[in-house]
Parts: C-alpha cells; structure tokens; sequence
C-alpha cells in the first residue's frame, strides 16, 4: 500500500512511523487510521524490525484527534463502527510483539492521546499537551481512551481530564505517570531513536517474552500474571540469547545476541 498520511522510516532494525498530515496537526482521518493498520501489519511481521517509534510530522502536533470533519457526518450505526475500528487498530499497537515508543511531539489531544496511551512507552516534547477534548465535541472518547487513561493514571484524574475536557502540559503528563520522560523538542527524536536503540541491542526472545507478561498485567489477576512470568522465563531459558547471556556475563565481555 502507497500511504498519502503516514512516513515510514527504518534505520538499524527500528521502524519510524509519521502520521504526516501537519496543515490538519496530523488529525487521524479514516484513511490514515487504514493506513496506520497497514504499516503496522507490515512491521509486526518484518523479522528486520525490532523497536517501532510512533511520532507526528511538525513540531505543533502529535496528533489533534480523529478528523473532525469526518466525525461530524457519523449517524449512531456508524459512530460504532468507527469506534471499533480505531479500537481495533490501537489495539493492534498495545498488543504489537515488538515494543511501541510514542514520541509525542506536540498536542496530543482525543485519538492523539488515545493512540499514546496505546503505545507501550511514551516519551513527550517539552510543548506536548495531553487531553481528551471530546465532550467539548457532544461526544466521549471512543478508541479506548476511557480505559486506557483510566488504567494508566488513577479513574479520578482520568475522570477530571475526560470530563472537563482540560489539556495538561507535558511535565504534569510526567508528574502524573502519562509519559515517561519529557525532553527539549530539539531533543525528542533522537532521545526516542536512542532508546529504541538500547532495546533492539538486547536479546529480542527476551524483550518480546518481557513485554508480553508486562502486557498481561492489564488482563489477568496477579496469580496467573506470575503464572504466565513463569512460563515465559522457562521459554527464555530455552533461547540461544540465554546461554549466550549469562556467558558472556561471567566470561566478563559484551554478549553477541543472536534473538534466537
Ligand atoms: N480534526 C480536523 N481538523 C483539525 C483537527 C481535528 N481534530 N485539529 C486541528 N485541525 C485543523 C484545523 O481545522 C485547522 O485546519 P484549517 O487550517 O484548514 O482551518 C488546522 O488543523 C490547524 O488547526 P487550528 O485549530 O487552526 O490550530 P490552533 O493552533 O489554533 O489550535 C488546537 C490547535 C489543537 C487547540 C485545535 O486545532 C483543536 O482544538 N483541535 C481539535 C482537538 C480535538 O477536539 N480533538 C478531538 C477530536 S475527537
């Protein structure tokens, strides 16, 4: 698939993904959304990739929510459908095997948010800001926002930026738990490649075993959470990357991961 919305870089195993709409501040029209399932698709199943970076084009937005001027047209059936496919594709994104780095760039704000809470880190320029504007709209978050924001923050402040529609800046993103670290516009993206960087030099049967049981805690008691630890830890004890490892670490040199 050609993609009119979406820039698709790859440089030393990690994909970068730009919604690339900067005259709509990258708003999430039906075709990027079919486009973002797409190239999603295509990284999860490219063995070369190891880390993917989710960013938006400019230094004003992330992204500024699902297109307003498509929303607007949507009848109850439809509003459904929507819903379900955005869900759909950020769900892809929160399960995706290899991790998700969201470098939010700018106004992050209804689906924009939505798909940072989706991405498994999110890391955020100084001039970020974070909200879930849709009731000023007549309508309430529907690509997961109302969960995800809920899970990650506390159901009280999820409730405040949901219901007064607020936007918080990135260091109370960061103060809150939203985003992990906040860097200097300047310095996102290349803090976001660094990063990706330092995951992809690991083994990645660990880093995906790893991510799998972090994943899980949204889903299951902390039983079987341990459950599932153990089962991936004996998995991990079975890789070539383990022997080589725990080698490489008493015979006091680098390992030479070989993600197998
Ligand atoms: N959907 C469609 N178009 C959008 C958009 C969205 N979510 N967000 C921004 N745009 C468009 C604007 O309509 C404008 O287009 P135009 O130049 O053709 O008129 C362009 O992007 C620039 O936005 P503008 O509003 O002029 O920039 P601003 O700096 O004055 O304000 C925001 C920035 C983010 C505060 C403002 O654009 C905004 O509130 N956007 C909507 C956010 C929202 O409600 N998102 C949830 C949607 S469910």
């Amino acid at each position: 698939m050609d993609y009119k919305n979406l820039l698709l870089d790859v440089n030393q195993n990690i994909g970068l993904i730009t919604i690339n709409r900067p005259d709509k501040l990258n708003a999430l029209n039906h075709e990027t959304v079919v486009e973002l399932k797409d190239v999603l698709e295509k990284l999860e199943s490219d063995e070369n990739i190891f880390v993917v970076i989710i960013t938006g084009s400019g230094e004003k937005a992330f992204v500024a929510g699902a297109d307003i001027s498509e929303i607007n047209k949507l009848n109850m059936l439809e509003g459904k459908k929507f819903a379900e496919f955005g869900q759909s594709v950020f769900s892809i994104i929160e399960k995706f095997e290899k991790p998700v780095i969201a470098a939010v760039n700018g106004f992050a704000l209804g689906g924009g948010c939505e798909l940072a809470l989706s991405c498994h880190i999110r890391l955020a320029s100084e001039n970020a800001k974070f909200g879930q504007p849709e009731v000023n709209l007549g309508i309430i978050p529907g690509y997961g926002g109302t969960q995800r924001l809920t899970r990650l923050i506390n159901s009280g402040r999820a409730a405040e930026m949901i219901l007064t529609a607020d936007m918080i800046d990135a260091n109370e993103a960061f103060r809150i738990g939203l985003v992990n670290k906040v860097y200097p516009q300047s310095e996102l993206q290349s803090s976001a490649f660094d990063m990706a960087v330092k995951i992809a030099s690991k083994g990645q049967q660990a880093i995906r075993l790893a991510l799998k049981a972090i994943k899980a805690n949204d889903e299951v008691s902390l039983q079987e959470g341990q459950n599932l630890e153990a089962t991936l830890f004996a998995l991990c004890c079975g890789t070539e990357d383990f022997k080589e490892g725990t080698k490489a670490f008493l015979e006091k040199r680098k390992p030479v991961f070989v993600n197998k």
